[in-house]
């Protein structure tokens, strides 16, 4: 029996964490073969991190097989896994996603507002042909998608390619269980979240540890100033006003949409002090990659835990195990609604605890969404079906739609400005517009 997963963008610095996930569940998840894959621009990161990850698993003694290369059709043969970790464009083209809406005055982020609006339509068109040749090449393959933004990315590819395995993944989930676990006091696998939205707008509707209801425990902490974030955003807190009202566990991304001029301004300064997130990440991998240059180093460096997606393999990985062992566990994943949400189309991708068997996900039933937080969702969803469509028409109306309707653009003039600025700075990357 083998098992070989592919990971395309295997010259991420965030690459150690998946081999570390491999490694640490070998025993009940046997991987057999690891291929990382990259491209041309990324070819000398992939052979640093190919040695670390060669290093890191002759140190473990597992019978794992590691190559690395550039040709993915050829990684691609017998694959059982593929997971997705790329930045088409690069952290120069993440610069200027943060970058211009901040100068325009909105907020500038990898994920939301116009930067995950371009993010998304730099990076579907690139995805759906990685897609179609996993289709075509290895078909039984699931994709694990960490792509972002990977709730959209993740639709667009099980509404536009002819794969249906695959399945959208994100740390935030896993991290709010994790914090939860901290202020409760208990081990995160206590921990059971029911989350109600979508991929970087998701809340916790309850908490409950070993099956008691600690909601109104956590929410109360949060209104107290418990900081949760990951290392890429800000944290500004909720007030006890707007948790008692929602009655709901917002997650880091809802600050954008709910504090916004405070984030704003908080943006600004940090934009002034250290420059965009993206180029705070460049430092950070200059010094991961010399780290990973040592010869004596055989593990994960502690210091990757200063990314953003730190601890993101853990996701992954016992997705896969749970996939492979039939476990029939309950994960947090990107999978399609099929009904969960009454109230949204079945073949919108939610972001929702799911059974995970052999099969794939199967998703828990959520119920209606609360009124306090409907309008939101619907918009976001329409909102995340009008990028999609741009992505694959090339349509300036399309992107000028999405940018519009977009809860953090929404200026008719404003809108036009900032599509206008990003489109001429990401033109190399949008060959479909
Ligand atoms: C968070 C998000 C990820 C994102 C990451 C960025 O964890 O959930 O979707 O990719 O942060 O982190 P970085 O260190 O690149 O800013």
């Amino acid at each position: 029996m083998t098992i070989k997963l592919v990971v395309i963008g295997g010259g991420s610095s965030y690459t150690p964490e998946i081999i570390e996930g491999i490694i640490l569940r070998h025993h009940s998840f046997p991987v057999t073969e690891i291929v990382l894959v990259d491209i041309e621009e990324g070819n000398q990161k992939l052979e640093i991190v190919g040695q670390l990850a060669k290093r890191m698993i002759e140190k473990s003694n597992k019978p794992i097989k590691l190559s690395w290369t550039l040709d993915r059709k050829e990684a691609l043969k017998q694959a059982d896994f593929v997971s997705t970790q790329i930045r088409v464009g690069g952290l120069t083209a993440r610069s200027k996603d943060e970058r211009i809406p901040l100068q325009h005055g909105y907020i500038g982020q990898e994920t939301n507002g116009a930067g995950g609006i371009f993010k998304a339509l730099r990076t579907i068109p690139v995805l759906l042909e990685l897609a179609r040749d996993v289709h075509e090449i290895c078909p039984q393959a699931w994709v694990i998608n960490f792509t972002n933004p990977a709730g959209i990315v993740t639709e667009a590819l099980l509404k536009h390619s002819p794969h249906k395995k695959v399945i959208g993944v994100c740390n935030i989930p896993y991290n709010m269980r994790y914090s939860t676990a901290e202020i409760l006091n208990t081990k995160p696998k206590n921990v059971m979240i029911e989350f109600i939205g979508l991929n970087h707008y998701v809340f916790g509707r309850k908490v409950f540890v070993n099956g008691v209801d600690y909601t109104s425990e956590v929410l109360t902490k949060v209104s107290q100033g418990l900081d949760y974030s990951p290392a890429n955003i800000v944290n500004l807190g909720w007030s006890k006003t707007f948790i008692e009202a929602t009655s709901l566990l917002p997650n880091p991304y809802h600050q954008y949409y709910f504090q916004t001029a405070a984030v704003l301004k908080k943006d600004k300064q940090a934009l002034e002090e250290n420059g965009t997130r993206a180029e705070v990440v460049r430092r950070l991998e200059k010094s991961l990659f010399e780290l990973y240059k040592n010869p004596d180093l055989c593990d994960k460096p502690k210091e990757l835990e200063e990314r953003g997606g730190a601890f993101y393999s853990d996701v992954a990985c016992s997705l896969m195990d749970s996939i492979y062992n039939n476990k029939a566990d309950i994960q947090t994943v990107n999978t399609l609604n099929k009904g969960a949400i009454p109230e949204l189309p079945e073949d919108s991708v939610i972001e929702v605890n799911s059974v995970i068997t052999k099969n794939g996900p199967q998703p828990i039933t959520v119920g209606a969404l609360p009124n306090s937080v409907k309008g939101h969702i619907y918009q976001m969803k329409a909102f995340e079906e009008l990028v999609i469509r741009a992505s694959i028409t090339g349509h300036y109306k399309d992107a000028y739609l999405a940018m519009v309707m977009n809860p953090l653009i929404g200026d008719e003039v404003g809108s036009k400005t900032l599509l206008d600025a990003l489109l001429e700075a990401h033109k190399d990357y949008l060959p479909q517009f």
